[in-house]
């Protein structure tokens, strides 16, 4: 007995110096918050909404380009320096290739369905080689040109329309937002359902009653997905409650925006079953027909509204921040006509053909990106197993978030951070691209869970902006010198 409680012991004692031994080799946290018991910094999270800037604000105040914020159990780690974000989404890939298991992500997906938000898995990894051939590759891209075409002579259309309508005598001549929002929305559908309306078409071509809920659902479900829901952190509260209301919110606009989409996909596989469709037309289409592997309707209805999102999401904040800086400095606006004018001329519409030959309009596309990224972070990263970066510690399930603000304005790469200006982007004749491999700011994003979406996306953002500068004239409403350009509280958005 007495040998036997001399051996526990001397175990006991081994692995407590063992232990104590490895965690003194560790190296320390990135610096951060004092977290408090249990909670972690929960509290002091609820006292400063918006999170994103509250999470900006200490990184300053801590003057450090990585933090470490503990809420609950969940070590949530922030970037915004350019070497340190390569050190984690190219360097250590591999290791950061997962998304997090939380509501927003669930519910959206409907239970990890679709591609940008499920955790590492076999289905993902099939999601992404299936949009790497029907989407991203060139010949399915050019695929749906003709759709995407249509869609940009209704973008003149509709503006055209605008104009010489009686709204012009009023004040409130055109409102861009809506312009560009309905424009990246009816590409978005029409690339997936063969058509941009789910109503009638309104009399001037532009959004009816369905289209507008159906884009706002959009919105609701992009600022509630990793909102920093409580119950993400504390996972076991959201079986007893809705602590924020953020699962209310976004169970109705998934809702709202499965109204619209899921009949059109039943009623199309039906299609296909009975024999009446045998080409495809569009994405749904190739969903519907994949064999390798086979998608469920539900995995398609999923798979369809995370693209959707995804098409829409980033391209029409930034067009609408370009024009608004290009408007308020005529000396842009005229560089970028002038290369339209002389690249294009002005006895045709621009294509999409000419897009790679406009450098300077992909410069303000790609300005636009990097001083108004749509979204604070990036999609969140999370550690597959303990790792070091950045000299320090980074513990498995860690979740990482790059800071889009923290390097497209950082005053360490760029001059001049908070100025646009597209030149900064021009290299000669070199062909200006929206990527930024070396992180110096995050447009796409890089490695395993970088965009797929480059190509559509870059060719929807050059086009709107081309073709409104194209198109028209532009100048401030009477009585406004210029642009306010100035952000929402809650979000980057233009207020
Ligand atoms: C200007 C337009 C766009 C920008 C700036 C953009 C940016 C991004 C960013 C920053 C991410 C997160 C990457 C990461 O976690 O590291 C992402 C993911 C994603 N994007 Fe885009 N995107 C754009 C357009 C598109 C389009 C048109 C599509 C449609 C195919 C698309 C599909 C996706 C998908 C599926 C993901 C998730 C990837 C994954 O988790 O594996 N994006 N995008």
């Amino acid at each position: 007995m007495i040998i036997f409680t001399l051996l526990l012991i001397f175990i006991v004692v081994f692995i407590v110096i063992r232990c104590t031994q490895r965690s003194r080799r560790l190296p320390p946290l990135p610096l951060g918050p004092k977290p408090f018991p249990y909670i972690g910094s929960l509290i002091p999270m609820l006292k400063n909404k918006p999170t994103f800037r509250w999470i900006h604000r200490m990184m300053e105040e801590m003057e450090t380009k990585i933090i470490c914020i503990r809420l609950g159990h969940v070590h949530v780690i922030a970037v915004s320096d350019p070497k340190i974000a390569c050190e984690f989404l190219k360097d250590n890939d591999e290791i950061f290739a997962s998304r997090p298991d939380c509501m927003s992500g669930y519910l959206t997906s409907d239970g990890y369905l679709n591609t940008s938000l499920v955790p590492m898995s076999d289905h993902w990894k099939n999601m992404r080689r299936i949009i790497a051939t029907e989407i991203a590759s060139a010949s399915g891209h050019k695929w749906l040109q003709n759709k995407r075409g249509e869609e940009a002579d209704n973008l003149l259309r509709f503006m055209y329309n605008r104009c010489e309508s009686n709204v012009l005598v009023t004040e409130e001549v055109v409102n861009v937002r809506i312009i560009v929002q309905q424009y990246t929305s009816n590409i978005a559908r029409k690339i997936m359902f063969g058509s941009s309306y789910f109503g009638k078409e309104s009399a001037d071509g532009g959004h009816g009653d369905e289209e507008i809920e159906h884009v706002e659902s959009f919105f609701t479900i992009l600022a509630y997905t990793y909102a920093f829901c409580v119950t993400d952190f504390f996972p076991y509260l959201r079986w007893i409650t809705d602590f924020d209301g953020h699962e209310r919110i976004i169970r109705s606009a998934i809702r709202t925006a499965r109204k619209y989409q899921d009949p059109l996909i039943d009623e199309r596989i039906q299609q296909w079953k009975d024999g009446v469709m045998t080409k495809k037309d569009d994405l749904l289409d190739v969903f519907i027909n994949l064999e390798d592997p086979q998608l469920t309707p539900d995995h398609i209805k999923s798979q369809i509204l995370d693209l959707m999102i995804a098409t829409f999401d980033n391209t029409w904040n930034s067009i609408e921040w370009a024009l608004a800086e290009m408007i308020n400095e005529p000396r842009i606006l005229e560089k970028a006509v002038h290369e339209l004018d002389s690249l294009v001329g002005k006895d045709r519409l621009v294509q999409e053909s000419d897009l790679v030959h406009l450098n300077y309009i992909n410069a303000c596309v790609k300005e636009a990106l990097r001083l108004h990224p749509i979204a604070p972070f990036t999609l969140p990263r999370v550690a597959s197993r303990n790792t070091t970066v950045a000299g320090c510690f980074i513990p498995k399930d860690s979740q990482v978030i790059v800071s889009r603000v923290g390097l497209g304005r950082n005053h360490e790469v760029w001059d001049d951070p908070l100025t646009f200006n597209p030149d900064r982007h021009m290299n000669g004749n070199k062909v200006v691209v929206l990527t930024s491999h070396n992180l110096h700011m995050l447009s796409f994003s890089t490695g395993r869970r970088g965009c797929p979406g480059v190509l559509l996306g870059t060719t929807i953002a050059v086009m709107l902006l081309s073709r409104l500068i194209q198109g028209f004239s532009w100048e401030m409403p009477p009585n406004e010198p210029r642009v306010v350009l100035e952000e929402s509280l809650h979000n980057l958005w233009m207020a």
